[in-house]
């Protein structure tokens, strides 16, 4: 034995080496079946693997230019990062964007901007920028909401996002006054942190689902009453990167905390279906709006991604007919994010924003509704001059994910998919998530969102006006194609949007609905 220890002990460190690669040659090519390239080139074929699986991160952070990555390239994450860290974000040297560009819009400025009188509530507050108009003002429920913000947090569930992720989201809009969707996944105590709440639920009824899997009023009712942070209700009819694909949460997947939140059993698999079974038609969409709207006070509303429209002419006539409907509808974009999609379905099926929102608000133009709607957009509109074009457009507030996800520390690594997700934003993993410090979160989601409402601010009083709501469609500019290079949004879209009935910030910030806490109580 100890002639075969002294012996091994002496055989050289580059016979080792020479040994294992042997032995990993010998299973490239007679045991591993899976792979053509490791057999026809063993042990270098290895590195093709490799490479290919780093390939991402190299391209991120050394091949890629500033402006080159989808979905989000490297100076908007930047702006984002800065923003939420409140460090310096602005840019040296001039724009470094091709200006000229197929889509690149433009604000139009005033000659002479608008200037806050003495005493107006912007003075005093630089980041109060609500909502103009009121959820629910329209049809009376019993609670209207006000949007203190005009930008708020998208739809994400606990499941596809961390407890850490949304409990830090959470306290983030109570500190700057916003709103948070829940997401599919029901009202989890991380959603419970203090902010204001949209409950949001799709075809599986997580958090009012009844044991058959169908909506149940009763829950529904008792939610609400045990939570009044619940200021309104979304319907999710489609979301931009998925509509209409349903989906399994596998068993494996459900533990006990999360089968408690979403009303479900431990283990075992649950089915999303690709349509509700709670309607089947408009009017049976709209009947239980307003059965959810009566049993629970709250304003109620539908999120989409557009397609075909002869569903939404439906709607929009029978609004007309019946006095009746949602009292918001959230538009997403084709360009939307998601946790998981196949590529078929996020890179094709659903319109993009503009031409999706455009095509709507027509619609309920043309029916002279749109003052009875508040109009809410998601993709990719978390900054100020996107912001700009989409108020310009008809929005009353804006939704956003994804860059609420990086306000928080997502570094776009693009693996929400896979529960790996290395900054522990999108992933159920103790360990990942553990990285993340909830305070420091928070007051980093809550400053993004503050920096920036003061920006678009600042834009909108280079428009020459005090609110964004105020933005028409001929303020903003888009390059549309080279013989006419640049149109506003009136010829390009076509129709021009109803002007918002906005009488002033002050009556805004004194409005007995307004969500969130009174400028007066803030403690930020
Ligand atoms: C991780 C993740 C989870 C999402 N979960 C939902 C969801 O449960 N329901 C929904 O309607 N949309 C969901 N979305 C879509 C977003 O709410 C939003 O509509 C879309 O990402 C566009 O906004 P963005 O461009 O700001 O990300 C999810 C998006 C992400 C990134």
């Amino acid at each position: 034995m100890d002639g075969l220890m002294d012996f091994l002990a002496h055989v050289p460190w580059w016979v080792w080496i020479l040994i294992f690669l042997l032995i990993v040659a010998l299973r490239d090519i007679f045991f591993q079946k899976a792979h053509t390239i490791s057999h026809n080139f063993p042990v270098i074929g290895h590195l093709r693997y490799w490479l290919e699986s780093i390939g991402p991160e190299m391209r991120q952070y050394f091949v890629a230019n500033n402006r080159e990555e989808l979905p989000f390239n490297r100076i908007e994450r930047g702006w984002i990062y800065a923003s939420a860290k409140k460090e310096n974000n602005y840019e040296g040297f001039g724009t470094d964007r091709d200006i000229y560009s197929h889509q690149h819009i433009f604000v139009k400025n005033a000659m002479i901007g608008y200037q806050t009188p003495k005493n107006h509530v912007n003075r005093t507050d630089p980041y109060f920028l609500p909502c103009a108009k009121v959820i629910g003002g329209f049809n009376q429920r019993k609670k209207p909401y006000r949007p203190a913000s005009i930008i708020n947090v998208s739809a994400m569930s606990f499941g596809s996002l961390s407890a850490k992720a949304i409990a830090s989201m959470n306290k983030g809009v109570d500190k700057s006054q916003a709103y948070h969707n829940t997401g599919e996944g029901g009202l989890s105590p991380y959603h419970k942190q203090g902010g204001d709440v949209i409950f949001h639920f799709g075809t599986g009824y997580f958090g009012v689902r009844s044991r058959e899997g169908t909506f149940s009023m009763e829950k529904m009712k008792i939610l609400v009453d045990e939570n009044p942070c619940i200021k309104a209700i979304e319907i999710k009819l489609s979301q931009g990167a998925k509509p209409g694909k349903g989906g399994v949460l596998p068993g494996a997947k459900i533990s006990p905390e999360i089968a408690k939140i979403r009303g479900v059993e431990v283990g075992k698999d649950v089915l999303s279906p690709a349509t509700h079974k709670a309607f089947n038609s408009i009017p049976e969409l709209v009947e239980l709006i307003e059965s959810i709207a009566d049993e629970t006070g709250l304003p109620v509303g539908i999120k989409g991604a557009i397609g075909k429209l002869d569903q939404w002419e439906e709607l929009a006539d029978l609004m007309q007919k019946s006095g009746k409907g949602p009292d918001f509808i959230t538009v997403d974009g084709g360009e939307g994010g998601t946790g998981a999609a196949p590529p078929s379905f996020a890179d094709h099926v659903s319109l993009p924003w503009v031409y999706g929102f455009s095509s709507v608000y027509k619609i309920f133009k043309d029916r002279k509704l749109t003052e009875r709607i508040v109009f809410i957009g998601s993709g990719k509109l978390g900054f100020p001059a996107k912001a700009a074009m989409a108020f310009a457009m008809g929005v009353d507030c804006i939704n956003v994910a994804r860059e609420a996800m990086m306000s928080i520390g997502c570094i776009q690594a693009q693996v929400c998919h896979t529960n790996r997700c290395p900054a522990g934003v999108a992933t159920q993993s103790k360990w990942l998530q553990n990285g993340i410090n909830v305070p420091l979160k928070s007051d980093r989601l809550a400053q993004y969102f503050k920096t920036f409402r003061k920006e678009f601010l600042e834009i909108t009083h280079a428009a020459g006006y005090e609110h964004p709501s105020q933005f028409t469609m001929n303020d903003i500019q888009v390059n549309v194609d080279d013989d006419y290079l640049s149109s506003d949004l009136e010829s390009v879209y076509g129709y021009q949007k109803t002007t918002v009935p906005f009488d002033s910030m002050q009556a805004l910030h004194d409005c007995i609905y307004l969500g969130g806490r009174k400028v007066s109580e803030k403690t930020s």
